[in-house]
């Protein structure tokens, strides 16, 4: 099993870090690298939109302006198994959805985007409200009754009138993984009917091996907050090649000559450039791909292997405890977030807190946890240890069940 630790800021002992699968941990070069920004910005200024040193490894130099594709075939790249050329940072999810919606080629002659009724926010929410913006049709499959994703009823959804079909990797909520095999075949029926197929990798980026040319994904998206610990500002989207997609919610930075100032807009020739929308946020990207360098250093293989093997020490405690796991237990449809039903889970994880173990709770009977490659075995057994005493004393259900400390738990 991995043990990472010396390479995250990791909370001090004995406390047991499990939401990789919402926030990961500060890489321990993100300090110096901050500093390396505030340098770069103070001793360059406007300069260091063209050239900055290289604090990256990329072996190469690069400047503000170049850094969201840098930093993409660098890191991104490799992490999908995609070829240079292709990947692009993005700020968020929600920003590269409504890109790619506003593009009109894949809604020529075709209204609908098929998609999963487990499809996170960013993307559901996203697909309704285009729907009074341009003539689309949102056509959402809903889950088997476990809640699992409805493979044959997607496919069934695909007709000649679909432009998108899109679908998670890994669903947020469930944290069921569609295999690549099964991606694959759903990509496939999408072509056979002229649709695109995208997929949102936020839940599989950095904690399962992603390849995006297997799956036959015309376009991957995601986040680097989670298991990545890149934290906030930074997502990615690759673009598979010769795929020509223009959207009109284009800015600037997107644009073929963006110093030219033209009356009138231009799609820049480099298709994963169309994406950058406005000035882009430069000093998120300098801890962009921090936790990816780690993980890429030690292989995806061994990031997954770990989290599987962590993951199945807590499964075997949940099952002693008689707890229903709400995740897949087939190691090939788990993701890295391990989903049980506890009664009273929001009150139940404030009482971890005060045990100084940090798992999350959602709808308030669901308990979430991840293994990561900072937590040794025994941080799950400290879990287990702690939910025991808790479920033989009723100790959490003395607490208050307000003031969780803030919307996000
Ligand atoms: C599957 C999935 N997609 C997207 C996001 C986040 O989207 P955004 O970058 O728009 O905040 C999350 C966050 O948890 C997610 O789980």
């Amino acid at each position: 099993m991995l043990d990472l630790r010396d390479r995250f800021v990791v909370p001090p002992s004995p406390a047991a870090e499990l939401r990789a699968f919402t926030h990961g941990l500060m890489p321990q070069t993100v300090p110096d690298l901050m500093a390396g920004f505030c340098e770069d910005w103070a001793e360059r200024g406007v300069d260091a939109w063209n050239r900055v040193p290289d604090r990256w490894e990329l072996g190469r130099e690069t400047g503000w302006w170049a850094l969201p594709e840098d930093l993409a075939d660098a890191y991104v790249a490799p992490m999908l198994g995609a070829p240079a050329g292709t990947c692009v940072l993005q700020p968020n999810v929600h920003a590269t959805v409504q890109m790619l919606l506003s593009c009109d080629a894949p809604f020529e002659g075709r209204t609908e985007v098929v998609m999963t009724e487990g499809e996170f926010p960013s993307v559901r929410h996203s697909v309704q409200r285009w729907a009074g913006l341009r003539e689309l049709r949102p056509i959402d499959v809903p889950a088997r009754p476990d809640g699992s994703v409805d493979l044959g009823a997607v496919a069934d959804a695909i007709t000649d009138r679909t432009a998108w079909v899109i679908v998670s990797h890994v669903g947020f909520s469930t944290g069921e993984v569609i295999p690549d095999d099964d991606l694959r075949r759903l990509a496939e029926a999408a072509h056979a009917r002229g649709a695109l197929f995208a997929v949102d990798g936020y839940h599989a980026t950095a904690s399962l091996v992603q390849d995006v040319e297997a799956i036959g994904a015309d376009v991957y998206f995601g986040g680097l907050l989670k298991e990545a610990c890149g934290s906030s500002g930074n997502a990615y989207l690759y673009v598979r090649p010769g795929l020509d997609l223009r959207p009109r919610l284009a800015g600037w930075f997107a644009d073929a000559d963006p110093f030219g100032f033209a009356p009138a807009p231009a799609d820049h020739p480099d298709v994963r450039r169309r994406f950058l929308g406005g000035t882009t946020a430069v000093a998120s990207m300098y801890h962009a791909v921090e936790g990816l360098r780690v993980l890429l250093d030690v292989g995806i293989a061994a990031v997954r292997a770990d989290s599987l093997a962590k993951g199945a020490r807590g499964i075997e405690r949940a099952d002693a405890l008689g707890l229903p796991l709400r995740s897949p237990r087939e190691d090939a449809r788990r993701g890295a977030m391990v989903v049980l039903e506890v009664d009273d889970a929001d009150r139940m994880v404030r009482w971890l807190k005060t045990r100084d173990v940090y798992v999350d709770a959602r709808r308030g009977r669901l308990l979430r946890f991840s293994p990561f490659v900072w937590n040794p075995l025994a941080d799950v057994d400290r879990l287990f240890d702690a939910v025991e005493e808790a479920l033989a004393t009723g100790a959490h259900r003395a607490l208050a069940a307000a003031d969780a400390g803030g919307p996000v738990t």
